[in-house]
């Protein structure tokens, strides 16, 4: 039996019910998907999930849980960075996900990848983090205050949230959207 990746994120765990609703406009991107927590979570919830991150380690757990916990998970891996965008139709998810990443320039096409009345869940550092003296330092993997809804402005915002809570693995500055793209 293959170790559990971490629970998810107090944050995302909250949107379960509104995540469901989301399964019949399709399928649920887990993007930098790590150990699968987050994609692990909308699987349990019901939900098809594709888990995507580029490195291949983390793929392995991810199909491994999905194997014995009989999920509906694909992983895929990916580089998210890549000039030649994600391999991935636009318009073809019910929610994304993104959990501790950010790559600023991809905002457009998390966007873009959403169906018509689909839901982004993001959750990431603030640069207010720095202070606690864990975590990322390099400015391009930090948010500055009110950055993340700017980073989605064709989304109408349900949730937002800028905090010190626990994200998993302890307390962290953690900026928190959910979003939806007009329907
Ligand atoms: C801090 S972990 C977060 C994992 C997961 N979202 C969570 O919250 O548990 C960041 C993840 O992003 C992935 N990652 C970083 N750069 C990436 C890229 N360019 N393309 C795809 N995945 C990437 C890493 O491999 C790692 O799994």
């Amino acid at each position: 039996m293959p170790d559990a990746p971490d629970p998810p994120s107090p944050f995302v765990a909250a949107q379960r019910d509104r995540l469901r609703e989301t399964a019949r406009l399709g399928p649920c991107l887990d993007l930098a998907c790590g150990r699968g927590r987050h994609a692990r979570f909308a699987a349990q919830a019901g939900l098809r999930v594709v888990a995507l991150d580029r490195n291949a380690e983390s793929l392995r757990s991810v199909a491994a849980i999905a194997r014995s916990e009989a999920l509906a998970i694909a992983p895929l891996r990916a580089d998210a960075e890549s000039p030649l965008g994600l391999p991935l139709r636009a318009g073809r998810f019910g929610a994304v996900l993104v959990t501790r990443f950010l790559f600023r320039p991809l905002a457009p096409a998390i966007e873009g990848l959403l169906a018509p009345g689909g839901v982004l869940v993001y959750e990431t550092f603030l640069a207010r983090q720095r202070s606690l003296g864990a975590g990322p330092k390099r400015a391009a993997f930090l948010l500055d205050d009110g950055e993340l809804a700017r980073l989605f402005p064709h989304l109408d915002v349900l949730a937002s949230e800028e905090s010190l809570r626990n994200g998993g693995g302890g307390d962290a500055w953690l900026a928190g959207l959910v979003a939806r793209k007009p329907g």
